[in-house]
């Protein structure tokens, strides 16, 4: 196994940061390695914002739904599904900008902004960093959108939090690689892998917690999907010009 793949293997999301900075140079490494990620037709429809201003980022930890990580990180950047550049231009062309109107076009960019994350991750861990995702950019979007003047066809996807760990979480298990992986049909009899994951689960957070959380993976993910968590997304993607008809 490679180095860079006991790396990957070796990811946590740190929520514990000393008071230590991200060294200027390490940043621009970063964020080069995300602009070096491969885009749908390399229409790069995805950008960062990388946030800097302290009460920015408190404001931010409470529009995210309380996340006081967020405010404390030395960096914290978010990645946009990001269509400006393209729009003006085809305005200039004077072509329609027909693609916004389909769910099509937030898969795309999504699918960037989660690809250009994960080099930065990556980037971001092999310099020695340690990262956690914020989707709770999605909480307040419409709050986030003001407070960080996004024009029409920019839509905020997910933050990222950088900083030096404080302690050392350990690595959460993943689901068994029978459970994840098919072989030409898809494999619908999962169950017996899955159930052997919530054991592993209810161990990893109990132990993590001090006997705090005891819930399995399937009952914590299964609280969560029980209900619409980000209720304001759909109006906001609509302001931002993703109509989402065709
Ligand atoms: C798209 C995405 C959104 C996430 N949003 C949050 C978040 O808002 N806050 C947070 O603390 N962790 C967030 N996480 C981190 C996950 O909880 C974490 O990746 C997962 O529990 C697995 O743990 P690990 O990353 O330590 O392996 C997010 C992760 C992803 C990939």
């Amino acid at each position: 196994m490679t180095d860079f793949i006991q790396m990957i293997k070796n990811h946590r999301s740190i929520r514990n940061y000393t008071d230590e900075q991200v060294k200027e140079k390490d940043l621009q490494a970063i964020i080069e390695s995300a602009i070096h990620a491969p885009s749908s037709i390399n229409g790069q429809q995805w950008s960062l914002l990388v946030v800097k201003d302290q009460v920015k980022k408190e404001q931010l930890a409470q529009l995210c739904g309380g996340q006081p990580w967020i405010a404390k990180a030395p960096v914290f950047m978010i990645f946009l599904m990001d269509y400006y550049k393209i729009a003006k231009k085809m305005e200039e062309y004077g072509y329609p900008f027909e693609h916004s109107t389909s769910i099509e076009s937030i898969m795309v960019g999504s699918v960037d902004v989660g690809i250009a994350f994960s080099n930065a991750m990556n980037a971001a861990e092999s310099l020695g960093y340690g990262i956690v995702p914020i989707g709770g950019v999605r909480n307040e979007p419409n709050e986030i959108i003001a407070l960080l003047e996004l024009p029409k066809y920019v839509y905020p996807v997910l933050g990222m939090c950088i900083g030096v760990e404080e302690g050392k979480q350990e690595v959460k298990p993943r689901l068994p690689y029978e459970a994840m992986v098919s072989v030409d049909v898809y494999n619908q009899n999962s169950d017996l892998y899955v159930k052997a994951y919530d054991e592993t689960i209810k161990e990893y957070m109990s132990k993590r917690t001090n006997g705090k959380n005891q819930r399995s993976w399937s009952e914590a993910v299964a609280s969560v999907y029980k209900a619409v968590s980000s209720t304001k997304v759909r109006d906001s993607l609509k302001e931002q010009g993703f109509t989402n008809e065709k």
